[in-house]
């Protein structure tokens, strides 16, 4: 869609607050063979043990980007069975969104930790949290903002 980010999704129809959208389909792998999988570009993690990896077999859901104000949540649903191990992901609107809006989730956190070693967030948010300036800021920075040098008046017209 934009940036660096690959492909996106994005939808032709307004989608109210609550609306259900789409269910993380793949398939239901150990984290032992997610481990050897070349790409892990296409995983959802379900919890320690086991993920669904959308490479292979899978549906619009794995063109989700993560977004630091997402539209979308994942949901863990149970319908034929209460086997805790293995929930559907369902996406659920978190807003109401409008028709050509790109739709996305928060990948979380631990995703980044990872990930933001290799690429940075490209979702364009002004209150992005994982983006090159934002990673650059290092957690001690945003605690003492008055040890960084105050040139906030050394340019322009004066
Ligand atoms: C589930 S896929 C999403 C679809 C992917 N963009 C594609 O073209 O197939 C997840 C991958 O997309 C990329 N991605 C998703 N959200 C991103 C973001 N906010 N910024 C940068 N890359 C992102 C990363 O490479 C990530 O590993
Ligand atoms: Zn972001």
């Amino acid at each position: 869609i934009t940036g660096n980010k690959g492909w996106g999704v994005r939808t032709l129809q307004d989608i109210p607050q609550g609306s259900f959208v789409c269910e993380y389909v793949g398939e239901i792998i150990s984290e032992g063979e997610a481990d050897t999988r070349q790409n892990d570009a296409y995983l959802f993690s379900l919890d320690d043990k086991y993920c669904i990896d959308a490479r292979f077999y899978g549906n619009i859901s794995r063109f989700l980007n993560h977004m630091c104000e997402p539209n979308l949540f994942a949901c863990r649903v149970f319908t034929t069975h209460q086997d805790l191990r293995f929930p559907h992901i369902a996406f659920f609107a978190s807003e109401n969104v409008k028709a050509g809006e790109e739709l996305g989730f928060n990948y979380g956190d631990h995703f980044w930790e990872v990930k933001g070693k290799l690429f940075s967030c490209e979702c364009g948010s002004s209150k992005c949290k994982y983006s090159s300036v934002a990673m650059a800021t290092t957690p001690e920075d945003q605690q003492q903002p008055s040890a960084l040098p105050d040139t906030s008046s050394s340019s322009g017209a004066s």
